[in-house]
Parts: structure tokens; C-alpha cells; sequence
């Protein structure tokens, strides 16, 4: 199920490749033009959502893949819930940072807890939200560590995973990009960021 009344955007991708630089781009963009736009992201959407990020991002120690697979998907029920379904209702746009493919790929296909369940429990989560379109920004993974490292801020829990990790979660969101070309746009994220924008732009022009 896609949303009828507003619009919903996902932007994906592996770390360090510039979701949030488009996702306020594309934000600025609509608000131009009259449009009423909620920025979010997952997770950290909501109050409880912080609390879930603190654990999943900053814990020390482990957490059991599907104890972390869940914890997502408890940020996500509640965020979809409490703000993304509400704003759609409105009519408006939710240009939102990571969703269910975020999932897919770092707790299915990186932790290995396999596609189908994962995807099968955010959408139980979400009551079956599926947004209307999803803009996959990739970026080899030697480029992605080399923007992360000039953040100069400390790898969080997923971050500071294998190379090994980040590479299946890199093919398996081109993967998913793959099964579902009418929901995805892919962009090669070493693009300059206003030519990024500009794709976003035209693709999400004939949705509005
Ligand atoms: P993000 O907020 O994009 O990180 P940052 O603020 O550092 O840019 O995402 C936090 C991390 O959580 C990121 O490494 C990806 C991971 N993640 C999952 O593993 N599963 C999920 O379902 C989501 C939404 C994020």
C-alpha cells in the first residue's frame, strides 16, 4: 500500500553518502513551491525514537541481531504511526532520511537475518506503508569511509562494522532497487550535489 493523499519520499543508501544533504535540497525545493513538507528520518523520528536510537547506535556491547532488527521496527511502527501517516493524511510531502530498505539491507543482508523476514516486519510494523518513491544514493565503499572520516565524529554501532558488512548492505540495496524499479531512483552519489538534486527534482515533478 502506497499513500493516497500526500506524498511519501524515502532516500537510501549506505553511510556517508549524502542522503541528508539532497533530503534538505529536495525539502528547500518543495517548500518553494508552496508545498508543505515534514522532514524526518529513522530512526529518531519521534521521542521514543530517540530513546531507540541511543540504544542501536551507542550501546556498548551486543545486541542480538534480531533484538536490533526489532528495535528498528519499533522506532519505525511508532514514527509511522505518530507522524509519517498523519502528515500524509494532511496531504502533505514526507521527504524522510532511511526506511524499511534501511532494514532489508543492514539487518537482513548485513547481519544476515535474511531479506523476506525483515521486510515482512517493518511491514507488519507500518501497517504495509510502502512510500511512493525511493531515491537510492550509492557510492563504492572506499568513497562513502573517505567522507565518513572527514565528519570527524566517532563510528556508531553500524558504522564501525566490516568492510565486509558494508558491502552487503551496498549490493543488497542495489538489489532492491533492481526488484522494484518503479518505486526506486538509483544516482551515483560521486555525482556533484546539485546535480543530484536536479534528478530528484525531475523525478519527483510529475508525482506532485
Ligand atoms: P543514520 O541516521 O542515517 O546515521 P547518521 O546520523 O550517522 O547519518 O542511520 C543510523 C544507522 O542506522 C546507519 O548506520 C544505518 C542504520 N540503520 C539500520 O541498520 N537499520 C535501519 O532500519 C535503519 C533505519 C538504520
Amino acid at each position: 500500500m502506497t499513500t493516497d493523499a500526500g506524498l511519501f519520499i524515502t532516500f537510501e543508501g549506505g553511510d556517508g553518502v549524502g542522503k541528508t544533504t539532497q533530503a534538505a535540497l529536495l525539502e528547500r525545493r518543495l517548500t518553494d513551491a508552496g508545498r508543505t513538507v515534514v522532514r524526518t528520518r529513522e530512526p529518531g523520528g519521534t521521542e521514543v525514537g530517540v530513546l531507540i536510537r541511543d540504544i542501536v547506535l551507542h550501546h556498548r556491547g551486543e545486541v542480538a541481531p534480531r533484538a536490533e532488527a526489532l528495535l528498528y521496527a519499533a522506532d519505525r511502527a511508532h514514527h509511522i504511526d505518530t507522524v509519517v501517516r498523519p502528515a500524509l493524511a494532511r496531504g502533505e510531502v514526507v521527504i524522510q532520511d532511511r526506511y524499511l530498505d534501511s532494514s532489508v539491507a543492514y539487518q537482513g543482508a548485513g547481519r544476515v537475518l535474511g531479506r523476506e523476514e525483515v521486510r515482512d516486519l517493518s511491514l507488519w510494523a507500518t501497517g504495509g506503508l510502502l512510500p511512493d518513491l525511493t531515491v537510492l544514493l550509492d557510492l563504492d565503499l572506499v568513497a562513502a569511509r573517505v567522507r565518513l572520516d572527514a565528519d570527524d565524529k566517532p563510528f556508531d554501532r553500524l558504522e564501525a562494522e566490516r568492510e565486509s558488512f558494508h558491502a552487503r548492505v551496498r549490493e543488497e540495496f542495489l538489489a532492491l532497487a533492481a526488484a522494484e524499479p518503479e518505486r526506486f531512483l538509483v544516482l551515483d552519489a560521486a555525482l556533484p550535489a546539485d546535480e543530484l538534486a536536479t534528478a530528484v527534482r525531475d523525478r519527483v515533478q510529475p508525482l506532485l
